[in-house]
């Protein structure tokens, strides 16, 4: 069984998010299912400088505007490496830095056809033209390969069925209603039931319309989306595609993420030696400026800036983490008007607020082992990766009653707490008295040793792995390609 997954990012070679975790991590995990599957993600020039000893599986004279070819390499340390196809198309790709933003701020003004010359390469594969990849499925990820599946309607020649998964529905690629020829499709896809959208050409709504699955990325999300407060518009398709959608959670990726060997930790550690996490926490207060306190209850956040993650609601209760005596470490980037307000907190609260403002993989690994408990009070998040680090880095986390948050932490409520199964905290409403209510309740789990200690061990020994999510890939690919 062959599977070409097409998308914007992937790990470690261009991340703005879980996206690249997840493109990253799915090849290996279902390698183990018997699944050979290659991503086809842009040629971006740290993916272009990765694929050492590439050889060209395909060219193209002309891919909106310019020539193409597509190159094929397995980079990456494992065995087997990462098996990569990458477009390579410099008119549209050889832009360092973000992959969909200017040095100006603003998206790049021709991402419509950028990820439309994504999709258009996926589709060529898909029906074949690269004679020693024939997929027996395509899976799309995102809005950016959202056109996959609307080719591939609009296109007479045989094609594999395809996935689409919705790693998150508020980034939707919408384009105007003008660049439909430019962008190939056909006049009569202008429609409703094709790629129009509000008066727009929809990406991601072409690629839900169109798709033979659709998965989103947590059971919860799965259930919100088809919600008026949760579809961001697109809650009357989601609806109506109910019978093709699949709620499958996203894996963590064990190896990157292992406690027991990680480098960028002061000391690596497992759940028998939780107690080596003090030196770690040392180290990030240290490495960030907070007060050498060990006994201070430590929060941390990683994330991207932006609304959907409620940072806002963070810096609206640093009073109360200064009545408790608590410590707040930031790691994200984003929204210069968030990383403006984060820098400001650190200003007002030196020593007990401290910021690194940016993208650190290394510091993101330390703030899992060495905080006490991590952050994430997002307004919505369809799976969320951070509480899944966090719980397998023995760190406590505190999150809200949204999307993929509600199916991978156990709330510390008093039948979990008997039961001794808690691993972390959850809080609603998304409010700032919501998530002062969730911290007051973890500081109060802090205060007493034996219960945080179990709490850290139940999260440890969860399986935040591949292993069960690529086994519902896999049955999902199989059931497809059957019919
Ligand atoms: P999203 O995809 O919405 O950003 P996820 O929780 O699914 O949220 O994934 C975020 C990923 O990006 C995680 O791997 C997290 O560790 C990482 N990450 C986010 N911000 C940063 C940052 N500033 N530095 C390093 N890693 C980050
Ligand atoms: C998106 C979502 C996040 C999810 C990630 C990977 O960026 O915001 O919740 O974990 O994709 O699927």
């Amino acid at each position: 069984m062959r599977v070409l997954s097409v998308g914007s990012e992937i790990y470690p070679l261009v991340k703005t998010g879980g996206l690249a975790d997840v493109m990253g991590a799915l090849p290996a995990a279902l390698a183990v299912e018997g699944v050979a599957m290659r991503a086809l993600v842009p040629g971006y020039p740290a993916v272009l400088a990765a694929m050492t000893g590439a050889e060209v599986a395909l060219s193209v004279a002309d891919l909106f505007g310019g020539p193409a070819r597509i190159l094929a390499a397995d980079p990456g340390a494992e065995p087997g490496g990462l098996p990569l196809f990458a477009l390579d198309a410099p008119h549209l790709f050889a832009r360092p830095g973000n992959p969909y933003l200017a040095p100006n701020g603003m998206d790049w003004p021709d991402n419509a056809q950028r990820f439309a010359a994504l999709c258009r390469a996926g589709v060529l594969v898909a029906q074949g033209a690269i004679g020693g990849f024939v997929p027996d499925v395509v899976h799309a990820h995102d809005w950016q390969a959202g056109l996959v599946p609307a080719y591939l309607h609009y296109d007479e020649r045989a094609a594999p069925p395809c996935v689409m998964t919705v790693h998150n529905l508020a980034y939707q690629g919408q384009f105007p209603a003008d660049l439909l020829g430019a962008l190939g499709l056909p006049a009569a896809a202008y429609a409703i039931d094709g790629v129009e959208y509000y008066g727009s050409i929809g990406f991601l709504k072409a690629g839900l319309q169109f798709a033979d699955a659709i998965t989103t990325v947590s059971p919860h999300y799965a259930v919100e989306i088809a919600t008026p407060g949760g579809g961001m518009g697109l809650d009357g398709l989601v609806r109506a595609r109910a019978g093709v959608m699949h709620g499958i959670l996203n894996g963590l990726d064990t190896s990157a993420w292992n406690p027991a060997t990680d480098a960028a930790l002061a000391v690596p550690f497992d759940a028998r030696s939780v107690a080596a996490r003090a030196t770690n926490k040392a180290a990030l207060q240290a490495r960030m400026g907070l007060d050498q306190r060990p006994g201070a209850l430590l929060f941390g956040v990683v994330s991207r800036l932006a609304g959907q993650k409620g940072i806002d609601l963070i810096l609206e209760i640093l009073p109360l983490l200064a009545a408790l005596d608590a410590q707040l470490a930031v790691l994200g980037s984003g929204e210069a008007a968030i990383e403006r307000d984060v820098r400001a907190a650190m200003g007002r609260w030196p020593g007990r607020v401290a910021g690194v403002i940016g993208f650190e993989e290394r510091l993101s690994h330390l703030i899992q082992g060495g905080a006490d408990a991590i952050l994430v009070p997002s307004r919505f998040e369809p799976c969320g990766l951070t509480q899944l680090a966090a719980q397998r880095y023995g760190a406590i986390p505190v999150v809200s009653l949204v999307g993929g948050l509600v199916d991978t932490v156990i709330d510390a409520n008093p039948v979990a707490l008997g039961a001794a199964v808690a691993t972390g905290v959850q809080f609603g409403p998304v409010t700032a008295d919501g998530l002062a209510a969730g911290v007051r309740r973890t500081a109060d789990l802090f205060a007493n040793p034996p219960v945080w200690r179990r709490m850290q061990r139940n999260g440890m020994a969860l399986d935040v792995s591949w292993a069960q999510p690529a086994k519902q890939y896999a049955r999902l690919y199989r059931a497809l390609a059957l019919n």
